[in-house]
């Protein structure tokens, strides 16, 4: 497996990849890989002759009093999983490298960004859009793989690859999952024994939401059902819990059959994010 820090050396490596006709895949990432990324790996590998994986935590997305500095970085680990599980090149470039003008153009990420996790993160998804535009330009992969458990971004990016025509196409990857509905995330580790058995509430809190809609109860009946469900959970406090029209993320009307629930939910100090998308 390649490890690249500098752009000319990725161009490099994917010039040579491509003369010899091979189909590109980018997982992008800010490392900390868990099996969430190793599911998106596995996917990429399976619909592309090559996996780019990039690492960097990305400074433009994280707000002036958020965990950028404490954000967990080890390279090497992360590395060394990226290779078992057939990644062909890390390219994991210095902020410098990415960045070197302080004050580039900005990409403004528009309606979608400024609801549910975007409302506590203001230009959060302008820099997540500035990043993946980089990284788009830099590997002009022919897929890039996302996880559908951050599916606010998912709906970001593919508005964004479609208004501005960007040839490539977003393949989503399915929500993982622990044996009892608890989805996939580097935060739970930080949930003590009580938190963690509690956690899984808010997978079934938002099955609750679809069994209650298909149901034919309306969305403020359901969304009810769900809150009190989670209200179950000690020492917990929704930050939002929505029923929206997928992939649009607007108000749910009464024709829509697209339907996504999704919650952000603080289990003790740790905030928890979870979605699932159904038909009506
Ligand atoms: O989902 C993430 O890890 C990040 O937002 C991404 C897409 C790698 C951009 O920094």
């Amino acid at each position: 497996m390649q490890r690249l820090t500098r752009i000319a050396d990725l161009r490099q490596w994917l010039a040579h990849a491509r003369s010899q006709g091979k189909t590109i895949a980018l997982v992008p990432t800010m490392g900390a890989l868990h099996t969430g990324h190793m599911a998106l790996v596995e996917n990429a590998r399976r619909h592309c002759d090559l996996v780019v994986m990039s690492v960097f935590v990305n400074p433009r997305q994280f707000g002036p009093n958020e965990d950028f500095d404490a954000y967990p970085r080890d390279l090497d680990a992360d590395c060394a999983l990226a290779q078992a599980h057939g990644v062909d090149a890390v390219f994991a470039p210095s902020t410098e490298e990415m960045y070197p003008h302080a004050a580039g153009p900005l990409i403004i990420a528009g309606r979608q960004a400024n609801m549910l996790c975007g409302a506590s993160r203001p230009g959060h998804f302008d820099g997540v859009l500035q990043v993946v535009c980089k990284l788009f330009n830099l590997v002009q992969p022919d897929r890039a793989f996302f996880g559908q458990k951050d599916a606010q971004q998912v709906a970001i990016i593919q508005t964004f690859v479609r208004d501005y025509n960007l040839p490539l196409e977003i393949c989503v990857i399915p929500v993982v999952r622990e044996d009892d509905g608890l989805a996939k995330s580097s935060r739970n580790v930080y949930l003590n024994a009580e938190e963690r058995a509690h956690a899984p509430a808010i997978h079934a809190a938002l099955q609750l939401c679809r069994e209650r809609l298909q149901a034919g109860f309306g969305p403020d009946a359901a969304l009810h059902a769900a809150r009190a469900h989670i209200a179950g959970i000690p020492d917990s406090r929704i930050d939002y819990l929505e029923l929206l029209a997928w992939p649009d993320l607007l108000a749910l009307g009464d024709d829509e059959s697209s339907c996504i629930a999704l919650a952000a939910v603080y289990v003790g100090r740790t905030r928890l994010i979870d979605n699932i998308t159904f038909q009506r």
